[in-house]
C-alpha cells in the first residue's frame, strides 16, 4: 500500500486530475449556472464554498473510489474506537474525546479521564474568578509550553479576546531566547501572576528551562511561596512533582493526546481562565459537531473529508508545494502558525505505516496571514508569481467590533480576491486600463505587467461570527482534513519524530560550548561555534 500510484483508483485520480486542469475556473462557472449550488455546503451558520476549485462530481467519485480503497471507513472508526493508530508509539489518538465525542467502546476512558479532568478545571476557574488564588487578586496568567503546549492556548486566547470574562493579561513564555522571558517578565508584579508550566512530557528542555528560571525570579522577587502560584498541565505528574509543583496544582493529560491535538484538554487552561467554563465548554461543542459531521455525513457532503480531497489533488497531482491559510479576521493572527503545526508536524512523514520510503508527495507546507494584510506583502507572487497556491480563505459575516462599513471593506477584499485570483485579467482588459499611455515607451512592458493569468484556486470558509463555538468547528475540521490525507498517504499523522535529531545535537553541541572539545564536530559548525566563543568574551 505504501506505493499508492499503483491503486487503479489513484490512477484514474491522476488522469481526472490531468483533464480538469485543461478547464479553465472560468470556463466550469460558465457552463453550469449551478456550480455554486452544487460545490458548496452550508450548515449552521457556516458556508463552506469549494466551488472555485478543480473539481467536478466527476473527479470527486475517482476520490471517493480511492477512500474505498484506502478504506477510509474503517479508518475513521479505529480512530473513534480508540484503536491504536499510533503505530510508531503504540498508543490510541483520541484528542476527540476531550470534546465528548465518545462512543461505547470509549465512554470509560472518558468517564474516568477527561470528565474528571473537567470537572477540576472548573473548580479551580471558580477559585480562581473568586480570588481564591494567591495572596493578591491574580492579574497576569503566565504559559511556560512549547509546540502544541504554545501554539493552541496562545491562537485560541487570541481569537476569542472578544469572549474575555476576566479583567487577566495572558503571556506566552516559550522560546529558550532569554528575550522572551525577559519581556515578558520586565512587566509583572510576582504576587499578581501565576505560571502555568505546560508539558505533555515534562521533558521539553525550553519548557522545564524557562520554569525554572521564572521560579527563581518568582523567588527573588516575592516573600510568598513560589508553589501557590505555579501549576503544571502534564502526562508526567512524578516529574511535576519532583519539580517542586503541588499535587493539587497539577492537571493531568494522557499519552493519547497528542501536543498539537491538545488546546481542548487542561493545555486550555488558559483559555478557560480568559473566556470563562461556559465558553469553553461552547468551543468543545463546536468541534464536537464536526466529529458527529466527519463520522456520520457521505463523503460528497463531508466538509473535511472535501478539503482533503482538494489538498490531494493540488499537491500530488497539480504539484503544488504549499497550501497558504488566509484568515479574514485579526483576531486569527495565530491561525497559519498553528495549523503549520497541526499540518506539518502531523503530515510531514516520508516512511509509510508499512515502513517503506513513500513514493509520492505527503503533507504540505502550509504558511499565511491575516488578510487583508497579507494582500500588501505576499499576494503579489500568489496573483502573479510562477508558482500555484492553492488558498484557503476565512471570513466571518459579522465583526465581534463593528466600526461604520469596516469590515464589510474586510469581506470585499475576501471575495474581491478569491474573485481575481479565479478570473484574472485578460490582455484585452489591461489593454482598455492602459489605452492612454500607448505613446508611452515603457507601455509594452505596463501592458503585460497589467495581465493576470487567473485561474487559481481558492476555497471559503465562512461563519456568521467568530465564537467559541465556530472557533471549535474551524479547528476540528482541519484536524480531521488531516487525519484523512494521513490516511490516504499512509503514514503515521500522530508521532513527530522528526523533530528529535535537531534536540539529540544541540544537547551535544551544548556540552561542546562547556567543555570545548571541538572534536568530532564538521568543520563548518565548529567554526561557527569558534566564532561565537570568540565574539562572546570580546
Ligand atoms: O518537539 C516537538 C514536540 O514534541 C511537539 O510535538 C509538542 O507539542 C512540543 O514538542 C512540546 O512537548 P511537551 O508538551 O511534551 O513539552
Amino acid at each position: 500500500m505504501s506505493d499508492l500510484s499503483k491503486l487503479q483508483s489513484w490512477k484514474n485520480l491522476e488522469i481526472k486530475s490531468r483533464q480538469i486542469s485543461k478547464i479553465s475556473l472560468n470556463q466550469m462557472f460558465k457552463e453550469d449556472k449551478d456550480r455554486f449550488k452544487k460545490y458548496s455546503i452550508t450548515i449552521k451558520d457556516l458556508l463552506f464554498d469549494y466551488s472555485k476549485n478543480h473539481i467536478d462530481k466527476n473527479l470527486f467519485q475517482s476520490f471517493v473510489q480511492l477512500l474505498n480503497d484506502v478504506d477510509l471507513n474503517r479508518k475513521i472508526k479505529a480512530l473513534f474506537n480508540g484503536e491504536k493508530i499510533n503505530s510508531s508509539e503504540d498508543r490510541p489518538v483520541m484528542h476527540f474525546l476531550l470534546r465528548g465525542s465518545y462512543n461505547s467502546k470509549t465512554k470509560n476512558i472518558y468517564n474516568n479521564t477527561v470528565k474528571k479532568c473537567l470537572i477540576k478545571m472548573k473548580s479551580f476557574y471558580e477559585d480562581f474568578k473568586d480570588g481564591k488564588i494567591g495572596v493578591k487578586k491574580i492579574k497576569n496568567i503566565i504559559n511556560i509550553g512549547i509546540g502544541g503546549s504554545d501554539l493552541g492556548p496562545k491562537m485560541v486566547c487570541n481569537a476569542l479576546e472578544h469572549y474575555s470574562k476576566n479583567q487577566i493579561n495572558i503571556f506566552f513564555i516559550s522560546n529558550i531566547d532569554p528575550n522572551n522571558m525577559t519581556e515578558v517578565l520586565k512587566k509583572l508584579d510576582p504576587e499578581e501572576s501565576i505560571f502555568i508550566i505546560s508539558s505533555k512530557s515534562f521533558g521539553t528542555i525550553e519548557t522545564l528551562k524557562n520554569g525554572l528560571e521564572c521560579i527563581k525570579w518568582f523567588n527573588n522577587k516575592s516573600k510568598s511561596n513560589f508553589s501557590e502560584h505555579f501549576f503544571a498541565v502534564t502526562s508526567n505528574i512524578e516529574k511535576a512533582k519532583s519539580f517542586g509543583i503541588k499535587e493539587k496544582n497539577i492537571f493531568p493529560i494522557w499519552d493519547w493526546v497528542g501536543g498539537r491535538y491538545s488546546f481542548w484538554s487542561a493545555v486550555g487552561l488558559p483559555i478557560m481562565l480568559k473566556i470563562g467554563y461556559n465558553n469553553f465548554l461552547t468551543l468543545l461543542k463546536g468541534a464536537k459537531d464536526i466529529d458527529y459531521h466527519f463520522q456520520n455525513e457521505p463523503f460528497d457532503k463531508n466538509i473535511p473529508v472535501i478539503l482533503a480531497c482538494i489538498g490531494i489533488i493540488y499537491n500530488n497531482f497539480f504539484k503544488c508545494e504549499t497550501q497558504a491559510i488566509l484568515p479574514y479576521d485579526e483576531y486569527l493572527k495565530y491561525l497559519p502558525m498553528y495549523l503549520q503545526q497541526a499540518d506539518m508536524e502531523s503530515n510531514g512523514k516520508s516512511i509509510s505505516n508499512d515502513s517503506k520510503k513513500v513514493k509520492y508527495q505527503t503533507g504540505p507546507i502550509i504558511w499565511g496571514d491575516i488578510g487583508t494584510n497579507g494582500q500588501h506583502a505576499f499576494f503579489q507572487l500568489i496573483h502573479q508569481g510562477t508558482k500555484y497556491i492553492p488558498c484557503d480563505f476565512i471570513g466571518f459575516s459579522k465583526s465581534n467590533n463593528e466600526k461604520s462599513d469596516l469590515h464589510e471593506i474586510l469581506l470585499s477584499n475576501l471575495i474581491g480576491q478569491t474573485s481575481a485570483l479565479m478570473k484574472g485579467k485578460t490582455l484585452k482588459e489591461a489593454q482598455i486600463e492602459v489605452n492612454d499611455k500607448k505613446k508611452k515607451s515603457n507601455y509594452k512592458i505596463l501592458l503585460n505587467s497589467k495581465l493576470f493569468e487567473g485561474n487559481k484556486p481558492s476555497t471559503t470558509i465562512l461563519f456568521n461570527k467568530l465564537n467559541p463555538y465556530n472557533l471549535g468547528r474551524l479547528i476540528a475540521i482541519y484536524e480531521h482534513k488531516i487525519f484523512v490525507q494521513g490516511c490516504i498517504w499512509n503514514i503515521n499523522s500522530f508521532d513527530q519524530w522528526g523533530v528529535e535529531l535537531g534536540k539529540e545535537l544541540a544537547n551535544k553541541i551544548h556540552k561542546i560550548f562547556k567543555s570545548k572539545d571541538f572534536e568530532n564536530i564538521d568543520s563548518s559548525s565548529k567554526g561557527q561555534l569558534d566564532f561565537i566563543l570568540k565574539t562572546r568574551s570580546s
